[in-house]
């Protein structure tokens, strides 16, 4: 999809738009509870490997457990707690041989992660198996139900009991498979996508789901099924994203047919992929992350394409189009985004602020959708989000949505559940990330919301022309800036192993640099498990100065043109302390260096722009510390790319 906004694509396509107007769903704050992921393969080709890989792709929606199901003639079940990479060195031994078979990789949600509630969860007289990702909320009125009618439990899950329902349904009126599971569906509350085989009959899959996602491949002679389509891709770029309350049951012979649960055939929405496979693998480099920082310099280009033109002397969204005169005269800007989508909100309330005149407001989403907040029809909710499905941001612009704000989103995954929900957008282009710490969508956002205040400022007449043509041609410039800063990661490597050990860092930062120290201290508690603090630098003073001594390494982001002398200032407090002082200057500086223990330079640009290239540094110093302490740096504990809780 190459038009720049969203918006336009969303209203004029069919299905989105009946998606967005007749689904209850869209309103509902519970939609998106979970994560896991699930895939499934029926075809002429072996499935375990397709089910591996598309699990693997699928692990940045949980990695508690992984597990198969293989059908070929036996019904083999292996599964295990931790990674796919556990469970391909358990099954390496194993038959895997099978051209029908799912996959499903955790989340708990239900049970403690082991092997025991791993999925897929057979039924109990081990004919049905099934993978799940959701909360089926009525499981225990329904497991007492089953147990008094004989059935037995080996797991804690809610999903066991749903197999059960499915298989009670299945004998006592001998049903087909397609039927037990609309019955049994029709009975649950709760969220779901499920995929269910059943051992006597290889000819099928049954899928279904309810707020938790579910694509659908059609290849030649075979189906994939994938809560995304990122284990689909490469098999087949024709889909169907099934909508909530559809059950689809996928045949051997190439047939398929989707129905609702109240039985109602529903014709399927055919839609072209547009994702490649290059866009998904690590390109030669150790880990996502390290491919995706350095990717900035393209995809800060793409997020720019097409919207920018420095010669002549204009900027221009296409999402924004629409809604400009209410942009432009809104009271208040609100931003709401979780994480580092926060920290470019945070961003952009300085670049609104000082740009475009217009008050900015940054909340996290998850404390605005508790906090009854003042909303009014001339406010402007921004929504900002790299997976598009964060369950509080969702939350956040349903309530606001409610109270009748315009809703604008920032988004990176194409045809997500925010990018959906909002009035207009625009996409940053980034492409997948998959890498858990966010690099590349940060500064993608910050592209574009520096795209927006420009072209918000200048029209609202806030910015001279002269004044605004030099912004357009440094920005124009960033990409080329954010290559040389690349070149410095062999400094930020030494820099690293002299720092690795410590147990505590401090990131400080002032103005424009402020949101970047809060991004490198986060960065560096996700991956490296460091515990780091970002602080505006003169906050320091009030309070975590105490921490300092010759133990506590301090990231000052000091490559401010205003207030120069004060972050200075800073930097004696810290020295003043012991403290290790790792400085993040501008290109020629030579007051800073002869204060700091040890300095990395980055380009000179203008001010509001320096975010993009400040953070660079501190998105590696967190890359190879977590490196150089072993730590997973695409998969760190206890996280998940997409967080679908909340
Ligand atoms: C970033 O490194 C984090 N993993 C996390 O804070 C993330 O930014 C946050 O969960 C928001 O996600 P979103 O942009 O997909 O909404
Ligand atoms: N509720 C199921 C479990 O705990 C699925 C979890 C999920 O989708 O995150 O196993």
């Amino acid at each position: 999809m190459d038009t720049p906004q969203y918006q336009s694509y969303f209203l004029t396509n069919p299905y989105f738009s009946a998606v967005i107007k007749q689904n209850p769903i869209y309103q509902n704050q519970n939609y998106f509870k979970t994560m896991c992921g699930i895939v499934a393969y029926i075809g002429s080709k072996q499935a375990y490997p397709i089910l591996i890989k598309g699990l693997q792709r699928l692990e940045y929606r949980g990695y508690d457990s992984a597990g198969v199901a293989l059908l070929n003639g036996n019904l083999n079940v292996y599964k295990k707690k931790g990674k796919v990479s556990e469970l391909l060195s358990f099954a390496h031994d194993k038959d895997v041989s099978a051209t029908l078979g799912i996959g499903h990789t955790r989340w708990a949600t239900h049970g403690k992660p082991d092997d025991i509630n791993a999925h897929p969860h057979l039924s109990g007289n081990g004919r049905l198996v099934l993978v799940h990702n959701g909360i089926i909320e009525n499981y225990a009125t329904l497991k007492t139900a089953l147990q008094r009618l004989g059935h037995e439990f080996i797991s804690e899950t809610d999903t066991e009991v749903l197999v059960h329902l499915i298989e009670e349904l299945q004998e006592r009126e001998n049903l087909l498979l397609e039927e037990a599971v609309r019955i049994a569906l029709s009975k649950v509350h709760g969220a779901y996508a499920i995929v269910v085989i059943d051992k006597e009959d290889p000819t099928k899959i049954v899928a279904a789901r309810k707020q938790s996602p579910l694509v659908l491949g059609i290849g030649n002679g075979e189906f994939l099924l994938a809560s995304d389509a990122t284990p689909i891709v490469e098999h087949t770029k024709r889909v169907v994203y099934l909508n909530d309350g559809e059950i689809v049951t996928a045949r051997r012979d190439g047939s398929f047919e989707i129905k609702t649960i109240n039985n109602e055939i529903q014709a399927p929405f055919i839609q072209k992929l547009d994702l490649t496979i290059e866009a998904l693998e690590k390109g030669g480099y150790d880990y996502f992350m390290l491919k995706e920082i350095h990717e900035q310099p393209q995809t800060i280009a793409d997020a720019m394409r097409g919207r920018i033109n420095a010669t002549e002397g204009w900027v221009r969204l296409g999402g924004m189009e629409e809604h400009l005169n209410r942009i432009m005269n809104a009271d208040r800007l609100i931003i709401v985004a979780c994480g580092t989508s926060w920290h470019a909100g945070l961003v952009a309330e300085y670049l609104f602020e000082e740009l475009a005149r217009l008050p900015v407001e940054v909340e996290y989403a998850s404390e605005f959708r508790y906090r009854n907040p003042v909303i009014t029809e001339k406010d402007v909710v921004i929504a900002i989000s790299q997976s598009g499905e964060t369950a509080d941001t969702l939350a956040a612009i349903e309530l606001a949505k409610e109270r009748g704000a315009l809703i604008y989103g920032i988004v990176n995954a194409v045809g997500s559940s925010i990018a959906r929900l909002t009035d207009g957008g625009s996409y940053i282009h980034a492409g997948p990330e998959i890498g858990v710490a966010s690099t590349k969508a940060f500064t993608g956002q910050v592209t574009l919301l520096t795209l927006m205040a420009l072209e918000i400022g200048y029209k609202r007449g806030k910015i001279r022309k002269s004044e605004f043509q030099r912004l357009l041609t440094e920005l124009e410039q960033i990409p080329s800036k954010v290559e040389e800063v690349l070149k410095i990661n062999k400094a930020v490597e030494y820099i690293s192993s002299e720092i690795k050990d410590s147990n505590n860092a401090l990131y400080l930062g002032r103005g424009y640099n402020f949101p970047v120290a809060l991004e490198g201290a986060l960065k560096l508690k996700e991956i490296s498990y460091i515990h780091a603090e970002g602080y505006p630098a003169a906050e320091m003073k009030h309070g975590p100065i105490a921490l300092i001594d010759e133990n506590m390494p301090c990231v000052i982001v000091c490559t401010n043109q205003s207030a120069y002398e004060k972050i200075v200032s800073n930097i004696q407090e810290v020295k003043a302390r012991k403290g290790v002082v790792i400085a993040i200057v501008t290109e020629g500086d030579t007051v800073i260096k002869n204060l700091a223990d040890y300095t990395l330079e980055i380009p000179d640009t203008a001010e509001p722009l320096t975010p993009l290239l400040s953070v660079i540094p501190l998105q590696l110093l967190s890359y190879h510390i977590a490196v150089m302490r072993n730590c997973n740096v695409d998969q760190p504990r206890n996280l998940a790319k997409s967080v679908t809780v909340e």
